[in-house]
Parts: structure tokens; sequence; C-alpha cells
């Protein structure tokens, strides 16, 4: 059992060594967690989202064709200085200001071989605390985030918390799937997980989605698992270990989910987080006036 005294999490995971291919030809050169939602690369909002969680260091799990992720995130004295004597000071100091975000880590995956493959990667970076795992495909806009709501129950139970949200019965087979008994208003002890199951053998329609708050424990059992659904390593296997081992909580986090996997959902949180923006709201409205669609 891990330490029983708690620790706020301050490490965070960030599996990016996916190929992108729901994307290509945009993906051919540029790594997906590096295209652009709005005003800044994917990456750089769960990044955000990891800070203001209270995460001070921060671990990618990157692969082959993902270098410009770590560049994105050291120091560019050159352009700093270019822009400073251009007298662009506020972008100088916004520019200056990524790299300080946090301190960055690297593992290298050599092949993506699933999820619970990329999270033993940064079993030494994690070593023997709780850690956030982030899925920067998932784009949450939560207050408080996501990460944080996880924080909240595992503060009462000192137990790994998976994220889960209840998804229509035809989308079972995307995810991973939890079996569970609700302890309280939107809680729920883990009895069991599949991965991706087909509809008639889903034990629940509540499916993992992509924050979690693992214990260390986790990393003995990733050691043990072998490829489960489509042949990878999958981490809801290692989590299915765990159970014998220790509880695991789930929590109906609050807040919306944007999934920027696929092109739709990326559209969707272009559109929905330019709606929030107070500079690019009227813009929007104006770009869909000007299409002559009518709105009910
Ligand atoms: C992974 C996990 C799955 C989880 C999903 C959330 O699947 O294996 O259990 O529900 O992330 O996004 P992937 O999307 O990598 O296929």
């Amino acid at each position: 059992m891990p330490d029983a005294l708690f620790k706020p999490v301050r490490k965070a995971v960030f599996p990016v060594a996916g190929l992108g291919t729901r994307f290509l030809p945009a993906t051919k050169d540029v790594p997906k967690e590096m295209m652009t939602l709005i005003d800044r690369p994917l990456i750089h909002h769960g990044v955000d989202e990891a800070v203001e969680s209270g995460c001070s260091e921060i671990m990618f799990v990157t692969g082959q064709g993902k270098e410009s992720i770590r560049r994105y995130f050291e120091p560019s004295p050159e352009l700093v200085a270019a822009l400073r004597e251009r007298g662009k000071n506020d972008l100088a100091e916004k520019i200056d200001r990524i790299h300080g975000l946090a301190a960055f880590e690297y593992a290298y995956q050599d092949k993506p071989r699933g999820l619970g493959h990329a999270v033993l990667c940064a079993e030494k970076f994690c070593r023997d605390e709780f850690f956030g795992l982030i899925l920067p495909d998932d784009v949450m806009i939560a207050n408080p985030t996501v990460l944080r709501q996880l924080e909240a129950v595992r503060e009462k139970y000192n137990s790994s918390v998976l994220c889960v949200e209840r998804v229509a019965e035809c989308d079972v087979r995307r995810y991973g799937i939890i079996d569970a008994e609700e302890v309280g208003d939107g809680v729920f002890r883990v009895k069991g997980l599949v991965e991706k199951p087909a509809p008639e053998n889903a034990p629940s329609n509540l499916a993992i989605m992509g924050r979690y708050l693992l214990s260390p424990s986790i990393f003995g059992c990733l050691r043990k698992i072998t490829p489960g659904a489509g042949g990878e390593y999958q981490l809801t296997d290692a989590i299915s270990l765990l159970l014998e081992k220790e509880p695991v909580y789930a929590v109906l986090y609050k807040g919306t989910r944007l999934d920027c996997g696929v092109k739709e959902g990326w559209i969707k949180a272009t559109v929905i987080k330019a709606l929030n923006d107070p500079q690019l709201r009227d813009i929007v409205i104006e770009a869909v006036r000007e299409s002559g669609i009518h709105i009910s």
C-alpha cells in the first residue's frame, strides 16, 4: 500500500508517442499534439491544466518524430531577444514563460505499444509517488480542473482515482468500462474493468476518460500484463491487477470533454473554446451569420 500520509500530486505524465493517423496528412510532419487549438498547441492546453492542478513536474513519453514537443518546452532565447528588440515585450514574456511552466522530462517509447507500455516508461520519473496521467486528446473544460476533482476523492480514500463519464451503449466499445458500486454522489468503488467491450459484455456505461490519478503500485502490475485488446499493453488490464492489491475509485467528473482525438471533436473544441473567449466569440457568430446557415 502507498504511504498513508496524503501528499498532493505534483507529477503528471503525458503519453504523446501516438502516430496521429486520424489527422493525416496534417500530422505527416507535425505531431498531433503540436497542432493548434485556438492559440496554442494542443499539448500546451494539457500542460496548463496540469500546472493549474498543482503539478510542477511533467514527463512526456514521446516517440519518433516528436522532437518539436521537446523544442516547444525548451527556452527560446533568440526568439525572446528578437521580440524584445522589436518592442514586443508582452509577447516575449509570454514565450519566455513556456519553459518555466514546470520541470519537463522525457522518456522515449520506441514503438506505440499501448497506453500500459507508455505509462511503464514513466516508472523512474514517478518512483514511489501517486501521479497524474493526462491523455491530451481529451481537452477538459472544468472548474475546478478534473485532476483536482480526482484529488478530492483521493484525499478521502488514499487510492487511485479514475475519471468516468456515462456514454451511449453503442460507444462502450471505444473505452475502458468499469464495473462499480456507487459510494457517494458520483463517486464509485471500482469492482472490475474491461477494455473496449462489445455492448453486450459491458458491465456498465461508465467509460474511463483521459485523466487518472494512479498509485505507484501500478508499475508492478504493468510489468505483469501481457498484450490485451488490440494486441496492445492495456493500462486497464494493469488497473484490474491493481484491484487485487488496493481499492480503486472513479468519479463522474463535472465539466465538458472535447475529444480532440478525432476531427469532429477538434472542430467542436475550436468552436466551443472560441465561443468561451470574449475576444473571439463575436467572430464565430459573425462567421456563422455570413455563411448564410440558419441555426434555429
Ligand atoms: C485509452 C484507454 C481507455 C480509455 C481511453 C480514454 O484508449 O485504453 O481505457 O477509455 O483511453 O480516452 P485509447 O483512446 O488510447 O484507445
